[in-house]
């Protein structure tokens, strides 16, 4: 068969360091210069800290600059934070929060098309070829997952197929019958497809599939090695929010697959001390932070993230990278005084062979204290009272114990018995404010 061809890369993915930090600084100051004229919000902040976009000489004054947080932007709801008048605004999306109103984003023609181009380098440091077909099955509507994968794919000129999450049964006869070679989808959303094509008789392994690119929520190296081993695929992560753009601010190149390149010459990252605010030296772990620099609808200025990691140097590209982000700082869990990561549980599961990558962590009152129960399915057909199951649990609780410091009680599921999520899953249930 002749080998299909590939894409170029863009000059600015291997530029030199120094004309990348150029190109940021410029770009910064503009961004900053248009957020203080335009928007009456980060004129106010920026008063009230006694700055001036003029202040801001080296990438490192950016510091001098005080965040923003999701707060301000239900404050300014609904288009309050926005730099251009609403008339020149083409799309809106929104992100549901947990509590009260939803954060609201919006993107002028150019916005739209600077995102659209991240996403397509996105899918294709992803490794997708030229004549590549897309099955997009990330959500539609006011989350970006679905339009955002869905315009970066056509960017790119492949053939997309915009299903969109849910109908896990047509989803897979799609994939069969049309034979996509990349499929777009949250990692979570991904086992529950390969399940359903178990259930069908077909073999995960043998599909068309040869990328899956996965995000929109925390996963591991470990479900990495579980999917790709499963579906027979190479699995990258892609990274994005809302309120910075949506899926394309970071996303990982095939020949690495160590942790997703920032698309530096868009979006500033700075890793702050999540309690201080001080901006950590490189290569420290904390709070990561963005400033986008070539927005227009809504400049980010030091947008607070609440997702932990680190900064590292560029590898496949000259951008730096971030490391697979291990969670939220929203997600921790405090058990018994120890902090606990959903994707801590998620690795210590994944080493037992009897069990399978659908979980999910209960937190509990035992009394005064927190009590922490781990729902986790067996795999098909190791039924939950078997030997295997048990030692399995037994290794998991003594792991959890060993590794973390939390006791945990392991509560096995037969298959279906742990909440399907068709988007974002769910890791984290706590009953004990109830
Ligand atoms: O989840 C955008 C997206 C869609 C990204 C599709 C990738 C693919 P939000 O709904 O605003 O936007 O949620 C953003 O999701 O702050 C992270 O906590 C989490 N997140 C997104 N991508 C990843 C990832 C979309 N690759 C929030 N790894 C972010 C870990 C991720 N967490």
């Amino acid at each position: 068969m002749l080998k299909k061809p590939s894409f170029s890369l863009e000059p600015i993915e291997t530029t030199s360091v120094a004309e990348l930090r150029a190109l940021q600084l410029k770009r910064l100051q503009s961004t900053l210069a248009h957020a203080y004229e335009n928007s009456p919000v980060y004129r106010t902040k920026f008063d009230a800290a006694r700055v001036k976009p003029s202040d801001v000489q080296t990438l490192a004054d950016l510091a001098k600059l005080p965040f923003t947080t999701k707060a301000d932007l239900r404050d300014a709801y609904p288009f309050g934070m926005f730099a251009v008048p609403r008339e020149k605004i083409v799309r809106i999306h929104a992100s549901s929060g947990t509590t009260g109103k939803p954060t609201v984003v919006g993107y002028t023609q150019n916005d739209i098309d600077m995102w659209a181009s991240l996403v397509a380098r996105s899918i294709r440091a992803a490794g997708a070829k030229p004549g590549d077909m897309v099955h997009v099955s990330y959500g539609y509507g006011l989350f970006t997952g679905g339009l955002g994968a869905h315009y970066g794919a056509e960017k790119l000129g492949l053939t997309v197929v915009p299903f969109g999450g849910g109908q896990t049964q047509r989803q897979v006869q799609l994939i069969i019958d049309f034979k996509p070679a990349v499929l777009m989808v949250t990692p979570s959303y991904m086992l529950a497809i390969a399940d359903e094509m178990e259930r069908q008789g077909i073999d995960p392994r043998q599909t068309s599939l040869r990328i899956g690119i996965f995000g929109a929520e925390p996963w591991t190296n470990e479900m990495r090695a579980t999917i790709e081993q499963r579906l027979n695929i190479q699995a990258v992560d892609i990274y994005g929010l809302s309120e910075v753009m949506g899926p394309g601010v970071a996303s990982e190149c095939y020949e690495t697959k160590d942790g997703p390149t920032i698309w530096e010459d868009h979006f500033y990252p700075e890793i702050i001390d999540p309690e201080t605010g001080k901006v950590l030296p490189e290569g420290e772990f904390g709070e990561l932070v963005f400033t986008s620099l070539t927005k227009e609808a809504l400049p980010i200025i030091r947008y607070r993230t609440r997702d932990l990691t680190r900064l590292l140097p560029g590898t496949a590209r000259t951008m730096r990278r971030m490391e697979k982000i291990t969670g939220r700082s929203d997600d921790m869990m405090i058990v018994r005084g120890v902090n606990v990561f959903p994707s801590q549980i998620e690795e210590l599961i994944l080493k037992q062979e009897a069990l399978s990558a659908h979980y999910q962590c209960i937190l509990s009152k035992d009394g005064h204290l927190d009590a922490l129960t781990v729902t986790v399915e067996t795999k098909p057909g190791v039924a939950i009272h078997s030997e295997a199951a048990r030692a399995a649990a037994a290794l998991l609780a003594h792991d959890i114990k060993t590794y973390i410091g939390s006791s945990a009680l392991i509560e096995l599921r037969a298959e279906g018995g742990v909440e399907r999520s068709m988007g974002k899953a769910k890791r984290v249930v706590d009953l004990r404010k109830k």
